[in-house]
């Protein structure tokens, strides 16, 4: 529609400002596609996005889930300090197998660490006392809640947790729709609000990868 037009063009013109072109990020896209990965990674806006919050809260240690071919991975391995590390879960073998290539290719290797296998198998593996100072949820989204509740136990007081896509061009929020995505998301939002752990809210976000938003949320102190 036009309107993806508009704001995919709102995007490269943001971008143009703000975002210097990158041509390793651009060639993880580039080998993605080839390999047949969905267009499903986050846009250069919202990485930047994703980058300078890990920045701004000092993370050393990030968590994520669902690595696709490791073009968020690749941003936050670059908001973190040399020591630092980002524990990427992925189901796929392919996907991880181009990840990984993405990984290399961008010289952060000894940063990232692709767990292949079910997500909630490689998080229930995980120590609470391994702390993570923030984690992106962006997996399939019928798990969100079990990957939410996972997060919580592995994030540090006070740390991040961060889901994508929680708007879906407004589906969420209309009664008419239904599909595992959307219930998903709706289950993940009626779960924090009986919560009493966290506090959230929903970032809404347009641009090239069109309407959708980002849930946002802090650990309480406990
Ligand atoms: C889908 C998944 C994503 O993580 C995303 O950012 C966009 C779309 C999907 O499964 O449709
Ligand atoms: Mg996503």
């Amino acid at each position: 529609t036009s309107d993806v037009n508009d704001w995919t063009r709102s995007d490269i013109y943001h971008n143009s400002f703000l975002i210097p072109p990158d041509a390793t990020l651009d060639s993880a896209l580039k080998l993605s596609e080839q390999n047949g990965l969905p267009p499903y990674a986050v846009s250069a806006a919202q990485a930047k996005f994703l980058y300078l919050l890990a920045k701004s809260i000092q993370a050393h240690r990030i968590l994520e889930v669902g690595t696709l071919g490791g073009y968020s991975t690749i941003w936050f391995a670059k908001a973190l300090p040399p020591d630092g590390e980002i524990i990427t879960c992925e189901i796929s073998e392919h996907y991880a197998k181009v990840a990984q290539q993405n990984i290399d290719h961008a010289g952060l290797t000894s940063r990232v660490k692709i767990v292949l296998g079910p997500a909630i198998d490689t998080l229930s593996r995980l120590h609470s006392d391994e702390t993570f100072d923030l984690a992106f949820i962006d997996a399939d989204k019928q798990s969100n809640v079990d990957y939410f509740i996972q997060a919580k136990r592995l994030v540090r007081n006070q740390g991040v947790i961060i889901v994508d896509n929680v708007v879906r061009s407004g589906r969420v929020a209309d009664p008419i729709q239904s599909d595992p995505s959307v219930d998903g998301v709706r289950r993940l939002l009626q779960y924090i609000h009986n919560d009493s752990t966290v506090e959230a809210t929903t970032m809404g976000t347009v641009g090239e990868k069109g309407y959708d938003g980002f849930l946002f949320a802090i650990n309480k102190p406990r």
